[in-house]
């Protein structure tokens, strides 16, 4: 069996998949923190792969930039291989005070000003939400271990290079931390299908101060959010 965008046998993908949006991210996470790697998918490069965490399996997998590339992968993951939770590691530019570049961000829901989500739900305003047990897990896990993390909402938009000039200023006043542009259709797709999804995101910079993450930060970020999903996931 294999899907139109995913090369993969029935079975060669792990209950819980970290989605990151940069496949050769994928590729690093597979390669520096799991073991018995099993390179899973070459499809259009969206590497995705197979291995273990301290013993667990654990697959990883790129979803593209943007919501229309994320709900093909997550679609065909979730229907066809039988994934039943995902977690998107991911970047976002902070729209807030309260999130400093570098920091931990938890998005708990999700507001969009793409179509996808009305699409879905017959034109009503979807509650795109995180599932509540993956986020406490995660969440409970990092208080216990005094790593900072910030729970809020994030935005997904479908134009990086908005032309939308007061976009910042209400996503300020609706009290926002983040924008993106996968979590509110990967949290609809997962309201829909009954599967488990989390997004956490590592501010990459913020757009307030136009300032960006240092290269210290950026490097240090994968294994800090990886390390924290897996171990609370799996482990606690
Ligand atoms: N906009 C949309 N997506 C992003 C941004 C941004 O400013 N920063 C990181 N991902």
């Amino acid at each position: 069996m294999s899907t139109p965008h995913i090369e993969a046998e029935p079975g060669a993908f792990a209950e819980l998949v970290l989605l990151p949006g940069d496949p050769l991210r994928a590729e690093h996470i597979a390669t520096n923190y799991l073991s018995d790697v099993v390179r899973v998918n070459t499809v259009r490069n969206m590497y995705g792969f197979t291995g273990t965490y301290k013993g667990q399996p654990v697959s990883v997998m790129g979803s593209g930039m943007g919501m229309p590339s994320l709900l093909i992968y997550t679609t065909e993951l979730v229907q066809q291989y039988g994934v039943k939770r995902v977690v998107r590691v991911g970047t976002c530019g902070s729209v807030s005070n309260k999130l400093g570049v570098g920091d931990l961000f938890l998005a708990n829901a999700a507001g969009t000003d793409s179509n996808v989500n009305r699409i879905r739900f017959q034109g009503y305003d979807l509650g795109a939400c995180a599932s509540f047990e993956l986020l406490y897990r995660v969440y409970h896990h990092a208080l216990k271990n005094a790593i900072p993390v910030q729970v809020g909402s994030v935005f997904s938009t479908d134009i990086f290079y908005t032309a939308d000039a007061s976009l910042l200023e209400t996503l300020q006043r609706f009290n926002f931390l983040g924008i993106e542009m996968e979590s509110a259709a990967l949290y609809a797709l997962a309201m829909q299908e009954g599967f488990e999804a989390l997004t956490v995101l590592t501010a990459s910079d913020h757009l307030l101060h136009d300032e960006s993450v240092s290269a210290e930060v950026r490097k240090n970020a994968p294994e800090r959010t990886v390390r924290l999903v897996l171990d609370s996931l799996l482990f606690d």
